[in-house]
């Protein structure tokens, strides 16, 4: 049964539940040796969103039951493409070559071994594409993304022109990885060295599962994200609504490090305990905007959690101890 965390939960639990998520800490820059620190506490000394970690944790943990609308709200959309990115690195530089290395060991791959040499070329030709895919979309997604975050609207393409044929590259990228476990598993010669064969096999297989939940997230909360920013900035862009953007200086005598009135507002709501829509509602803001003075909030005061941004709320007088959900 899939379990749904919260920040207060132990690291250390999510971590004995569910292996894959120690793909998760590491992608997001989180290092072992924890002790009992809750999600919240381990988010905040590491300098990570809370509300994005979350998202990735619960999706990776049950992307059936996930609730994309939603998720797509919480994400802090530039914390999950540095994530995406990482988690390009990893594959590319660390993962798939890994796994060629074993694949080398286990099998027979010299000239003699027709099928062995016809594995690792099927090999070579996936780990190309997969380079590849995870190639444009650093060049080009990203930087799209980055440029919406800065409040640019893109002329020349929209985010469905740049992705049209990233879900066909998803699917191929998946049916190729299992084409090959197939291909070893059925057409293994029996020369080969069987215990180092499993344990590349069961490389593929763990590798596997990661790429499609990579993917599948791109597809859903990634795009979903985008598709949202994309609207508001082409949006604003038209109607010259002044959403702050994320970079945005203060104005007159204020101190850039001072908080606004209006960012004061939403970290009331927020460390009361109210999601970015009920935020975005109360104040009759766009999420997009919450999302840019949350932005703003944890760099002008380099505090990234909730519970932290509700620590410096009470110290400063904005809330009232009493008022805080604990
Ligand atoms: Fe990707
Ligand atoms: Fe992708």
């Amino acid at each position: 049964m899939s379990v749904h965390y919260k920040g207060t939960d132990h690291m250390s639990d999510l971590i004995s539940d569910d292996y894959r998520m120690l793909q998760v800490i590491t992608r997001f820059g989180i290092k072992l040796g924890f002790g009992d620190q809750s999600i919240d506490e381990v988010c905040e000394a590491c300098n990570v969103d809370t509300a994005t970690f979350l998202v990735v944790v619960n999706y990776t943990s049950d992307p059936a039951h996930a609730h994309i609308k939603e998720m797509a709200e919480e994400v802090n959309l530039a914390d999950m493409m540095r994530y995406l990115a990482l988690s390009h690195q990893y594959f590319v530089e660390f993962r798939l070559p890994s796994i060629r290395r074993k694949l080398i060991e286990a099998i027979n791959c010299s000239e003699s071994n027709q099928i062995g040499l016809l594995t690792l070329k099927f090999y070579d030709e996936y780990a190309q594409e997969v380079a590849k895919h995870m190639e444009y979309e650093n060049t080009h997604v990203h930087p799209f993304v980055q440029s919406l975050l800065s409040g640019i609207k893109p002329n020349d393409m929209t985010f469905e022109q740049l992705i049209s044929e990233h879900s066909d590259n998803h699917n191929s990228i998946e049916k190729s990885i299992a084409e090959l476990k197939n291909i070893i598993i059925k057409y293994s010669p029996n020369d080969n060295n069987a215990q180092l064969l499993n344990d590349v096999l069961m490389d593929i297989h763990v590798t596997e599962e990661d790429l499609l939940n990579h993917c599948r997230m791109e597809d859903s909360i990634f795009a979903e994200c985008v598709r949202n920013l994309e609207r508001e900035v082409r949006m604003r862009s038209t109607t010259n609504d002044t959403a702050p953007s994320p970079n945005e200086q203060t104005t007159d005598n204020q101190d850039r490090d001072e908080l606004s009135e209006r960012e004061k507002e939403v970290l009331v709501h927020l460390v009361k305990g109210m999601s970015n829509k009920e935020v975005a509602n109360s104040m009759f803001i766009s999420v997009h905007t919450v999302m840019t003075h949350r932005r703003n909030i944890s760099r002008k005061l380099s505090i990234h959690s909730v519970s932290g941004l509700t620590i410096y709320a009470i110290v400063n007088g904005l809330v009232k101890i009493e008022d805080i959900k604990i």
